[in-house]
């Protein structure tokens, strides 16, 4: 199909099915990756009559949790056992780029309430420097966007700033919170990069984790 590394993705989502134990909450992350893992999930439970609670993080997700027929609660509601998700880039020092598909902030609030994380990705994902391939998305408020814009001049390593474009319609994306996101390119991405950017008023959450403590599974 359309989906980049399709092979080495179902490999490594097979992998992770085998985590799976009977009555348990897992935390589903969005993308290509998280999706064909989430299918992978379903069809082991079903083919070993094992019952899960899914927890989505976006839309999409949640779309194909009711698609496949699985029973879904808030990060309100209960606790993963233990999450899943894709990445856009994982450097040496386990620190990822995530949010190409937007949805960032709930991806981020699901590492933080997991007490375990797997990160699955194919090869094309690792990178020698954080920010080679793809920006730094970071979600930001509305009623902040000029602000942000003049607080991001001379941030360290920071080459260009993109409001990003809607695909379907006209004006930028907004957010499943109803925020915007900047695509920030770097020449060079510091360990505190993140922390100041969180420190700017405005910024709700950054694409950039760091220092979480996952396990890498490296597909295919
Ligand atoms: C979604 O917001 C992202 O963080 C995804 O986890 C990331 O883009 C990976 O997607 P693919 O598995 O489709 O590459």
């Amino acid at each position: 199909g359309v989906i980049k590394n399709e092979e080495a993705k179902r490999e490594g989502a097979a992998r992770l099915a085998a985590e799976l134990q009977d009555g348990q909450t897992v935390g589903i992350g969005s993308g290509s990756t998280s999706f064909l893992t989430l299918q992978a999930l379903a069809s082991r439970a079903e083919r070993e009559g094992l019952s899960f609670t899914a927890i989505p993080t976006s839309i999409e997700v949640a779309n194909a949790c009711a698609a496949l027929g699985l029973r879904t609660a808030t990060l309100n509601e209960v606790r993963p056992d233990w999450c899943f998700d894709g990445a856009d880039e994982v450097d040496a020092k386990k620190r990822l780029i995530k949010g190409r598909g937007g949805a960032l902030y709930q991806e981020k609030l699901m590492m933080a309430a997991a007490p375990k994380a797997f990160i699955v990705v194919d090869r094309s994902k690792i990178v020698d420097r954080l920010g080679q391939n793809f920006a730094a998305p970071v979600e930001i408020d509305p009623a902040a966007l000029s602000l942000i814009f003049e607080k991001l001049e001379g941030f360290p390593g920071l080459e260009d700033v993109v409001l990003r474009p809607a695909g379907g319609k006209d004006g930028p994306v907004i957010t499943e919170r109803g925020n915007l996101t900047l695509d920030l390119t770097f020449s060079e991405i510091t360990d505190d990069a993140h922390t100041r950017l969180k420190q700017m008023s405005g910024v709700v959450e950054t694409g950039l984790f760091f220092g979480y403590d996952f396990e890498l599974i490296l597909a295919g």
